[in-house]
């Protein structure tokens, strides 16, 4: 029998995601075929400390109880080599774990990660970033307007004027930087607009003015390195005006249809939209993309890229899989070889390279 493949999830995290991560990462525990592998579990704790804990678990008294040591070599603790695990799965959401912090910590250390690099990480958590590279290869995004507060502060005629101009009502305001929803404000009333705005700059430096989309909101799940793969795409129903916070995390009321139920051809497109927007976007191993069908045009947008997608057994990125013909736990094996593909390719580069 050959050795099992050690991995090591590295989740919980200093993100207001925190919660959520750990629902992904016991569903993603669960899921790893034991016979294949060996999997490991090191937990970052709210304030940023690492420690290895015995599985994941949504009770984080238990995990944040005992030591716990910091990652970085001038402040005391065990050193976190290589050694550890074979490969390491970062299960982390939103800021310090999904935007290229980690993926970097991991390059540095030179071991094998799945997932995207710290490009792709860095674009997919930065909206206003990653809609400028899309629309410059010409794929379509809903009309924006980055809004820095800075400018907001020296010149709010300024920016009113520039937005008025550019975009119609409703408006969509958020902060550039986040997910799941927080800050997000829909603005039916220009009036509404500096408040909507100072919503999102509590939580990063720039807002995204969008135009409002009236239509369905489709998911997909993206799986590949050079050569992507598209699931079947999914629907999202919010149960309120739009996708909130709420409805996200707490009501449950959200319905999800997977598979969508759409035209061939809509589907055609949407896989073909959503493996251009991944290549663009220098997403690897996996993401879920995110779109628009307006109901007046049918026109599709893309709306954003999830580099590390919520992987609860609820959750659409492996559902969307699952009725593709590739169960969870293959698609787990899936992501390991990908990882271990890429980091066999960027090591032979950097040996090229001396
Ligand atoms: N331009 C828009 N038009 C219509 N609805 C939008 C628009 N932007 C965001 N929304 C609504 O807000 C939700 C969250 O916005 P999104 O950009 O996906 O941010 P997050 O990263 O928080 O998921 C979307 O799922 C959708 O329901
Ligand atoms: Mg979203």
């Amino acid at each position: 029998m050959s050795k099992k493949i050690a991995v090591a999830l590295i989740f919980g995290g200093r993100s207001a995601e925190h919660e959520i991560s750990l629902i992904s990462a016991t569903a993603v525990h669960k899921n790893f075929d034991p016979g294949k592998f060996e999997v490991r579990s090191l937990y970052i704790t709210r304030a940023g400390l690492w420690k290895a804990v015995a599985a994941p678990s949504t009770d984080i008294r238990t995990l944040e109880r005992g030591p716990a040591f910091s990652f970085l070599p001038w402040q005391a603790g065990p050193p976190a080599n290589g050694s550890f695990a074979d490969i390491y799965f970062p299960v982390l959401h939103g800021p310090f774990g999904e935007d290229g912090t980690i993926q970097g910590l991991l390059e540095m250390a030179g071991v094998p990660y799945v997932g995207a690099g710290v490009t792709g990480s860095a674009l997919g958590m930065d909206k206003a970033l990653a809609k400028s590279v899309l629309r410059d290869h010409g794929l379509p995004v809903v009309p924006f307007e980055t809004v820095r507060e800075t400018d907001w502060t020296k010149d709010p005629a300024a920016v009113l004027r520039r937005v008025r101009r550019a975009l119609p009502l409703p408006l969509f305001v958020k902060p550039s930087n986040l997910g799941s929803s927080v800050g997000i404000t829909k603005v039916t009333d220009r009036a509404g607009l500096p408040a909507a705005l100072a919503t999102a700059f509590r939580y990063d430096p720039t807002a995204l003015v969008e135009k409002g989309i009236a239509g369905r909101e489709l998911e997909l799940s993206v799986l590949g390195n050079e050569a992507p793969e598209a699931s079947l795409p999914g629907e999202v129903i919010p149960f309120r005006e739009f996708y909130d916070y709420n409805d996200k995390y707490i009501d449950g009321k959200t319905r999800f249809a997977i598979p969508a139920a759409l035209p061939p051809r809509t589907t055609a497109r949407v896989r073909a939209l959503g493996i251009a927007a991944y290549k663009a976007l220098a997403a690897e191993g996996m993401a879920r993309v995110d779109f628009f069908l307006e109901k007046e045009t049918r026109r599709l947008y893309v709306n954003e890229i999830n580099t590390i997608p919520g992987f609860t057994e609820i959750s659409m990125y492996p559902k969307l899989w699952a009725v593709s013909g590739l169960p969870f736990p293959r698609l787990l094996e899936r992501l390991v070889d990908l990882g271990f593909e890429r980091h066999r390719r960027r090591k032979a580069c950097v040996e090229r390279d001396r």
